[in-house]
C-alpha cells in the first residue's frame, strides 16, 4: 500500500482533544525558533469544502441522510482532500508537514458500526496510508464530559457509541502498524499541554525533521 511520506493523521473518539493539539502544535511552529522546522499544513475531515459541509449536517441532524450515503459522502470528501487543488498530496509532495485531524480510520471505526464492515472497507480500500498515525486514547466518560459544554450533540456522541469507538480502534489500528505506518498510543486523559509534549516527542522522531 502506498505511503504518502509527510503525512500525519490524528485518531481518536468525540472529545479526545485532536483538534486542540493540532492547534498546539500550530502555536509551536508559529512560536518556534524556525531552525529546522519544516513548514506545517494542518487540516481535517469532514473539511469544510460543500461535501464535508454536507455531512457535517447530516452529523448534526438536520439533514436526514442514510448511513451508507454517509459513508460514501465521508469517502468523496476524502478524495477530494487528498487530490483536489492546494490538498494532502500537494503539500506533502511539496515537502510540507502535513497533518490531518482524522482520516480513512474514522470511516472504518464509525461508519463501520453504522453500515457494517464492508462499505466502508471498500469506499477507503485505494486511499494512501500516513507515514505516522497518532491514536488519541481516553476513557469515553472522561472525553464526553469535555463534549457537554458544547451547545448541540452529534450523532456519535453517546456513551454507549463512543465505547464502541474506542474497542473498534483499538482493534483495527494495529493492521496500519503492520502495514509500514507508525503508528502511536498517546494517553488523552493528560492536561493539554503535557499530551502536547508527547505528539511533539513522536513527531520530532519523523525524518522530515532530520534534514
Ligand atoms: P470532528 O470534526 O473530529 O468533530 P467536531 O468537529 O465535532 O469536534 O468529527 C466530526 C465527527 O465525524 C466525529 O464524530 C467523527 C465523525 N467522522 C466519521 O464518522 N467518519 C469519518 O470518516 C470522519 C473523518 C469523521
Amino acid at each position: 500500500m502506498n505511503i504518502f511520506r509527510n503525512f500525519v493523521v490524528f485518531e481518536g473518539g468525540d472529545g479526545s482533544g485532536t483538534s486542540t493539539q493540532i492547534e498546539l502544535l500550530r502555536g509551536r511552529f508559529q512560536s518556534g525558533p524556525g531552525e529546522g522546522l519544516p513548514a506545517l499544513f494542518t487540516t481535517f475531515e469532514p473539511t469544510d469544502n460543500p461535501i464535508g459541509r454536507m455531512i457535517r449536517q447530516a452529523l448534526g441532524g438536520t439533514l436526514p441522510l442514510q448511513p451508507e450515503t454517509i459513508a460514501r459522502l465521508f469517502a468523496a470528501d476524502r478524495n477530494e482532500h487528498l487530490f483536489g487543488a492546494g490538498g494532502v498530496r500537494e503539500h506533502c509532495l511539496g515537502g510540507d508537514l502535513v497533518v490531518s485531524d482524522r482520516y480513512v480510520p474514522s470511516s472504518l471505526v464509525y461508519q463501520g458500526i453504522d453500515c457494517g464492515e464492508n462499505l466502508p472497507a471498500l469506499l477507503n480500500r485505494d486511499f494512501p496510508l500516513p507515514e505516522l498515525l497518532l491514536f488519541f486514547d481516553i476513557d469515553p466518560n472522561i472525553a464526553l464530559r469535555r463534549l457537554e459544554k458544547r451547545p448541540n450533540r452529534d450523532l456519535y456522541e453517546y456513551l454507549d457509541v463512543q465505547i464502541l469507538v474506542r474497542e473498534r480502534y483499538k482493534a483495527l489500528l494495529p493492521a496500519y502498524a503492520a502495514g509500514g505506518v507508525r503508528l502511536e498510543f498517546l494517553d488523552a486523559s493528560k492536561p493539554a499541554e503535557e499530551v502536547a509534549e508527547e505528539v511533539w516527542r513522536v513527531l520530532r522522531k519523523l525524518p522530515i525533521f532530520k534534514k
